[in-house]
């Protein structure tokens, strides 16, 4: 076959290519660990195609069915294979995982009208926050890499005006592609570059239709999300209809931002389904922000269902980001409000969960009977409107729907000729429900929220519409069953300030993480509901064809908005404390974060119960304490390690060796983490070490204060800590001991306060039993 001419071997690559696609043919990435350093990138991809040649049968196959070879931080490769190759290569020397490239979701609340900028109300929730910002001058020596859906670089959020020149550092590049080159970079964003060789693999060409083939943002989410961490201030900056209008601004408005597009449409898809990041391209991603020199990582995405460390792209990365003590912050995903649904749970990221700010933006719906019912939205409309009122199961089309799924304006079911000019109360209601009934000729909508409680996720419609709470659905029913004359009159949009907040999203993801129960996770909880930001202007607010309006700001939802306000309080911290490790800016933001509201009581979920440390993990984010914790869990990458031999029995970095006798691995919550979770005590009673670190006055002395879990006993030795200088360590023990009111298998939720008087260094405490 060597001796073949060179026609047949193009051939036999083409053939190659298309077989690569066909059923037997998935891309799969090769996981070998980490670079020793002493390689050189050719070296590194010649080790890559023998093992690849291994499993082919030619060196002509291994070279064509290569996909990416990572050579600067994380040693791998992706390449189509069968599984049986996959298999074979699983056995190998030095191969740690071989898994599938599969794809993550965007972790908006819809994944398809994703996105939108920092306002005014961020301001109010960082006390003291212009001092924090001059203090660390405004992070502007930082970059923050985004791994998301691009950037649209015109956005005035983006502007480099007066920003001095980009810290000399900075390795990254501007790659160019379909309407983007490198004049779209500047002092701002100093980088940006795509992956999207897994994507292609996997659904072929990007279509010019859906996606910009380079790093420009067709779909608004990553422009959100960028311009939540590091957006200029913008004034008068308001979604459609001047809702929300304030200054905009990033969290860290000069520091400097590097894109990494990993995120694309796909074709047909349901909007449901939205854009898919596939792990290798998100390693790729990773990889490359290693070398450029970014410091902070924001990655708003996340896979449906958790995954073994090992087969994670976004752990993966993110562990040899944290090697170079790159902090990585990560959305905790919307699939809540059950529970263990948590994504994105390795010890070494920051994982976000989304609550509320305190502004609601209330449009009162009144019935024909005088019944006057809370409503809310963001759709501009400006005059109340009366309208003749139809629930749509009375309207729809027959046979378009059964008696399970009616009345919800799923597209194609609402009859025009019995819609036209009215109002359609929808039982439930997102971005299609409203289209359908603008579809059908209807005037307005009333949409009963998917959510029970409070907490409705704005979004700007093209017909007056406004969203009802969950237990005032029955009432519209009753009405509009019960009269053949119902009427509604929609109240024009009033925005709300000071009301109670913040209150955990219902969409946020719960835990106990199931890859990690002894890792309590969410870590924080930060505002991911009705957010405004920067927006593409290749994306309509909803991101549906239907929709042709333009915008520059506009409100999104979900733990995809939280997260990349911590990484913008993550960039502040990195300014203030340059030799901090990433776990120490990781245990500041958890133990200064505040779990109360503004009214002084607990943090609650959206039905008004008190939240646990599985919703919004240690609290709210307070990003001036956050500058000055007093005391930090610290970890290495050692401890990572070690951690992870508990955890899993894997080895994600195979130059670091397990101990030999299990004896001498410490369980899971013997992880210096600034929170406990002891999934199982184990004899009812377990006791784990923590060590704190001085990073406040040299001499201090903190004494302990413990909020028990109900049902069991916790200790902690010694109770007062004296320190005499900034970086002294010191240990302490907890002892958990399950008493008489422990219920099996029930969480119980507790907290621990070291305190000097001046600082509080809070960690919480979730604790279950099976004996
Ligand atoms: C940023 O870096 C430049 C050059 O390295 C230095 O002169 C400047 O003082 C730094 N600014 C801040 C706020 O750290
Ligand atoms: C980038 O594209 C713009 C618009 O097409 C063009 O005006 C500009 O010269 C290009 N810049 C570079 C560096 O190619
Ligand atoms: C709706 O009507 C039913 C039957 O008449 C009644 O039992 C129920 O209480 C009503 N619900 C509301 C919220 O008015
Ligand atoms: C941080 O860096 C500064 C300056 O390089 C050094 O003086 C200080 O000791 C370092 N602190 C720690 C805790 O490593
Ligand atoms: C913690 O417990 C271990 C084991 O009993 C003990 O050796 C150690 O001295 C204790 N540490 C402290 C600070 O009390």
């Amino acid at each position: 076959m060597h001796n073949q001419p060179t026609s047949f071997f193009f051939s036999l690559l083409l053939l190659l290519r298309i077989s690569a696609l066909s059923a037997q043919h998935q891309v799969y990435v090769v996981y070998l660990g980490g670079h020793s350093g002493l390689q050189t990138p050719e070296e590194i991809e010649n080790i890559h195609r023998s093992y690849l040649h291994s499993v082919k049968s030619s060196r002509e196959e291994a070279a064509a069915s290569i996909i990416y070879s990572y050579k600067n931080a994380i040693n791998g490769f992706s390449a189509f294979l069968t599984s049986q190759q996959a298999d074979a290569l699983s056995e190998m020397d030095g191969v740690i995982s071989v898994f599938r490239s599969q794809p993550s979701r965007l972790h908006t609340t819809r994944s398809w009208d994703f996105i939108s900028l920092l306002e005014a109300n961020w301001d109010a929730s960082m006390a003291n926050g212009e001092d924090l910002l001059k203090q660390a001058g405004y992070s502007q020596n930082v970059t923050v890499g985004v791994i998301d859906t691009g950037i649209w670089p015109e956005s005035e959020s983006f502007s480099d005006t007066d920003m001095g020149p980009i810290p000399s550092y900075w390795k990254g590049s501007c790659q160019s592609g379909d309407q983007f080159n490198s004049s779209n970079c500047n002092r701002k964003i100093v980088g940006a570059r795509y992956y999207l060789k897994g994507y292609e693999a996997a659904y072929g060409p990007v279509d010019p239709k859906f996606d910009f083939k380079s790093p420009r943002d067709m779909a608004g989410h990553g422009t959100h999300a960028a311009s939540i961490v590091g957006g200029r201030m913008v004034p008068n900056a308001a979604a459609i209809g001047g809702i929300g209008s304030g200054t905009a601004s990033g969290g860290a408005p000069l520091v400097r931002l590097a894109v990494y597009k990993v995120c694309w449409a796909v074709p047909g898809a349901s909007m449901a389904e939205g854009n898919a990041c596939f792990d290798d391209d998100l390693i790729a991603a990773f990889d490359d922000a290693i070398a450029d020199g970014v410091q902070v990582l924001s990655v708003s995405m996340g896979r449906s269902t958790s995954v073994p460390y090992e087969r994670d792209g976004i752990a993966i990365g993110a562990l040899y980001a944290v090697k170079r003590n790159i902090v990585v912050a990560c959305s905790a995903g919307n699939s809540g409000p059950d529970q263990s649904t948590i994504t994105n749970v390795a010890p070494w990221v920051i994982t976000v969960g989304a609550s509320s700010i305190d502004r609601e933006f209330s449009s009162p719906v009144m019935l024909g009977n005088g019944v006057v019912l809370v409503g809310q939205s963001i759709t501009p409309f400006d005059e109340a409107g009366t309208y003749p009122l139809v629930y749509a199961a009375d309207v729809e089309i027959p046979g378009s729907t059964t008696s399970e799924n009616n009345g919800l304006c799923m597209s194609g079911t609402l009859s025009p000729d019995l819609v036209r000019g009215k109002a359609v109360f929808c039982r439930s209601g997102a971005t299609f429900e409203t289209l359908e009934v603008a579809r059908a000729g209807g005037a307005a909508a009333v949409l009963g929220n998917s959510y029970e409680g409070m907490g409705v996720i704005g979004q700007s419609f093209m017909i007056p519409t406004t969203t009802i709470l969950s237990n005032e659905i029955p009432i519209v029913y009753n009405y509009t069953v019960s009269n053949k004359a119902a009427t509604v009159t929609l109240k024009p949009v009033k925005t709300l300030s000071g009301t109670l907040a913040p209150f955990m999203a219902p969409f946020t993801s719960r835990g106990p993480s199931l890859v990690d129960p002894n890792i309590l996770k969410p870590d924080v909880t930060a505002p991911g509901l009705n957010i405004l930001a920067a927006w593409s202007e290749a994306a309509s607010p909803l991101n549906v064809p239907a929709d042709k309006r333009v915008v520059k700001y506009q409100f999104l939802s979900g733990t995809s908005i939280s997260c990349p306000h911590v990484s913008a309080v993550a960039a502040l911290l990195r300014a203030l404390h340059p030799n901090w490790s990433s776990a120490a800016i990781r245990s500041a933001l958890i133990t200064s974060s505040k779990p109360s509201n503004n009214e002084g009581g607990s943090i609650t979920n959206a039905q008004g119960n008190p939240s646990t440390p599985f919703e919004s993990g240690a609290g709210h984010i307070q990003p001036s304490l956050a500058a000055d914790p007093g005391l930090v869990y610290d970890a290495s990458y050692g401890d990572y390690l070690l951690f992870l031999c508990a955890s899993s029995g894997n080895r994600l970095d195979p130059s670091f060796h397990c101990p030999d006798d299990d004896d001498d691995v410490p369980s899971a919550s013997h992880f210096n983490y600034p929170s406990l979770a002891i999934d199982d005590l184990e004899d009812g009673r377990m006791r784990v070490a923590r060590v704190v670190t001085n990073v406040g006055p040299a001499r201090s002395t903190y004494t302990v204060t413990i909020n028990q879990p109900p049902g069991y006993t916790v200790k902690i030795a010694p109770a007062v800590l004296r320190f005499s200088a900034v970086g002294e360590r010191q240990m302490f023990n907890i002892t958990v001991t399950a008493g008489g009111g422990a219920v099996e298998n029930v969480y119980a939720f507790g907290s621990f306060v070291w305190s000097d008087g001046i600082h509080r260094v809070r960690s919480p405490i979730a604790v279950t039993n099976s004996d």
